[in-house]
C-alpha cells in the first residue's frame, strides 16, 4: 500500500491523482483525518449557537430602553451582524464537508450551546449577552483543541470566530461596568 509510506509532502502527480478520486466528496480529500460526520454534527451545534446569538442580539437591539440605550442598541446591532457572519461561515463549512446546514427552528434552542434570554432591562440584556459569549468562548476553545491538525480548515474558521466572541465578551463586560459600576461576573 503506497498510502502507508506516504511522504510528508506529496508530489504534484500524486496530488493530482488523489484529487480525481471521490470527486463527490467535494472539499473532503484523503488527507482529511477527522471524522467528517462527527465534525458536521459538532458544527450543527455551533450553527444553532450562532443563530440564537443573531436572534438574541437583534431582539435586544430593538427592545432595549433606558438612559444611554441608543449607543447600547447600536452595539447590540453590530454584534447581531457579526453573529450573522459567523452563522454564514459555519453553514458554508458544513456544506463544504458534504452536510446540510440545519436552519430548522424546530429544536433550535435545544441544539444551541447558549440560551435565548430576553432580559427584563438594559442591564439584564447586557448580562445575558455576556453569559452567552462566555459559553461560546469556552465551547469554541474546546472545539479548536479537538479539531487540531485533523481539520485545520474548521479549526482556523473557529479561531477567527473565537477572536470576535472574545471582543464581544469584552464589549459586554465594559458596558456592564459603565452601567453598573462593577463587573457582575468574576473574570
Ligand atoms: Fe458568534
Ligand atoms: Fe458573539
Amino acid at each position: 500500500m503506497s498510502e502507508a509510506k506516504t511522504p510528508f509532502l506529496s508530489d504534484v502527480k500524486t496530488l493530482r491523482e488523489r484529487a480525481k478520486q471521490h470527486l463527490g466528496r467535494g472539499a473532503v480529500t484523503s488527507t482529511y483525518t477527522g471524522d467528517v460526520n462527527k465534525t458536521i454534527d459538532l458544527l450543527q451545534i455551533v450553527l444553532a449557537t450562532e443563530i440564537v446569538c443573531v436572534l438574541r442580539y437583534t431582539m435586544h437591539s430593538i427592545a432595549a430602553t433606558g438612559i444611554s440605550s441608543e449607543s447600547v442598541k447600536a452595539e447590540f446591532a453590530q454584534h447581531a451582524k457579526e453573529e450573522q457572519d459567523h452563522m454564514n461561515a459555519v453553514a458554508e463549512r458544513i456544506n463544504q464537508l458534504g452536510g446540510r446546514p440545519n436552519f430548522s427552528p424546530e429544536g433550535l434552542a435545544m441544539r444551541s450551546a447558549s440560551q435565548y434570554v430576553e432580559g427584563e432591562n438594559l442591564v439584564d440584556m447586557i448580562k445575558e449577552n455576556l453569559i452567552a459569549e462566555r459559553i461560546a468562548i469556552d465551547h469554541y476553545r474546546e472545539l479548536i483543541r479537538y479539531f487540531g491538525d485533523n481539520d485545520p480548515g474548521t479549526r482556523v474558521m473557529l479561531e477567527g470566530i473565537l477572536v470576535v466572541e472574545e471582543e464581544h465578551a469584552n464589549d459586554m463586560h465594559d458596558l456592564l461596568v459603565s452601567h453598573e459600576g462593577k463587573p457582575m461576573l468574576g473574570r
